[in-house]
């Protein structure tokens, strides 16, 4: 969902719902009414490309590499006022440009541009990106781009132009206190276009509890929405968010664009077409306690859906 903002820009200046707006699979009809996954290629020729996000994760093909070190999240902890709005295919949240990534081997620094999330329906099945098949009930994408760049329109020409910070979220009995302002602030923009403020929020509200956030894995890939553009440096973090049933099925009362309920908001995964995935874990050793930790992961998510 990651070029929406340029998308919405571009068709609140001529007209909000087209037929030939682009939507994912939940939204499209008999009828053909908007433009699925399936077809992205006729909006976008870039959809079509070898290089595409999201992916499916095997974690027996992890790559461990040393050069992947610890990130530098500056402004992570700084309140901000940012507008939270419904851009038809997603809900995103615009950042302050003086929120900025450097290290884990990124070639340059990044600042923030915006967040937002995939999610299923009902709070289950909504991740973009699967580890070993399976699906996470939501993904958060943190957009940065190159310092360099004004917009991510800009950025999209440059292979390593964006930087996204992908984080899973996995269901948990009790609600996340630091999610409420955003999943509260939802019933306001339940309609496509539609805004609000969040106030004296800071990303750190947002991203997994843990200190610790040195694991996580690293591929090249591209924006998960239409132009699609190949210019996404990712990094997947093993650390997950916790959020309650009721707070992961909140997203499920927005409504799209195509004028119908806003779930499944998630591109079915691409493929590899023979790239690599990285992990930061290091030693080879690691990737046994990966393995662990994921089927611990796997398992708990399972057990969700029973
Ligand atoms: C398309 O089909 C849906 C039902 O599947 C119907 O509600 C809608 O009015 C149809 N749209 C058009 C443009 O025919
Ligand atoms: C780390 O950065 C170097 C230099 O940019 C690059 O050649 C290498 O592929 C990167 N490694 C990973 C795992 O991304
Ligand atoms: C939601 O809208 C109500 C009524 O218009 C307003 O009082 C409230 O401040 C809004 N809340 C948020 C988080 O936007
Ligand atoms: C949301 O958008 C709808 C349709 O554009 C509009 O009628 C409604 O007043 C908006 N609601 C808010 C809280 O801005
Ligand atoms: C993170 O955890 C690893 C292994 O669990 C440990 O080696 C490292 O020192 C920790 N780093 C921080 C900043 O706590
Ligand atoms: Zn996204």
């Amino acid at each position: 969902m990651l070029l929406a903002p340029v998308l919405f820009l571009f068709a609140s200046s001529t007209k909000i719902v087209s037929g030939a707006d682009w939507c994912y699979q939940s939204q499209v009809t008999c009828n053909h009414t908007c433009t699925g996954p399936e077809v992205w290629g006729v909006v976008s020729q870039h959809c079509n490309g070898r290089s595409q996000s999201p992916v499916n994760i095997v974690t027996r093909r992890l790559l461990p590499d040393e050069r992947l070190n610890s990130f530098q999240f500056i402004g992570y902890q700084e309140a901000f006022h940012g507008r939270l709005i419904n851009n038809g295919h997603s809900v995103q949240l615009d950042l302050p440009s003086s929120i900025r990534i450097k290290g884990g081997n990124l070639s340059a620094q990044y600042k923030a541009v915006q967040l937002h999330l995939h999610w299923g329906k009902d709070g289950v099945l909504g991740s973009e990106h699967t580890i070993d098949g399976e699906q996470f009930p939501m993904e958060m994408h943190i957009v940065h781009i190159k310092d360099e760049y004004n917009s991510l329109a800009e950025a999209g020409g440059d292979r390593a132009g964006v930087a996204v910070l992908g984080f899973f979220f996995e269901e948990s009995k009790s609600a996340n206190k630091k999610f409420n302002p955003l999943i509260i602030a939802l019933k306001n923009i339940t309609q496509p276009t539609n805004s609000t403020t969040l106030k004296g929020v800071s990303l750190e509200m947002f991203i997994p509890p843990q200190k610790n956030m040195t694991k996580y894995f690293r591929y090249d890939g591209s924006l998960t929405t239409p132009n699609c553009a190949e210019s996404v440096v990712w990094s997947l973090f093993e650390n997950t968010v916790p959020l309650s049933r009721k707070q992961l099925a909140a997203l499920s009362q927005l409504q799209s664009s195509s004028g119908k309920q806003m779930v499944k908001t998630y591109r079915p995964v691409q493929p590899l077409n023979g790239r690599q995935v990285y992990y930061s874990g290091g030693h080879v050793a690691l990737v046994s306690s990966v393995l662990y930790i994921m089927s611990v992961l796997v398992s708990s998510t399972l057990s969700h859906y029973e």
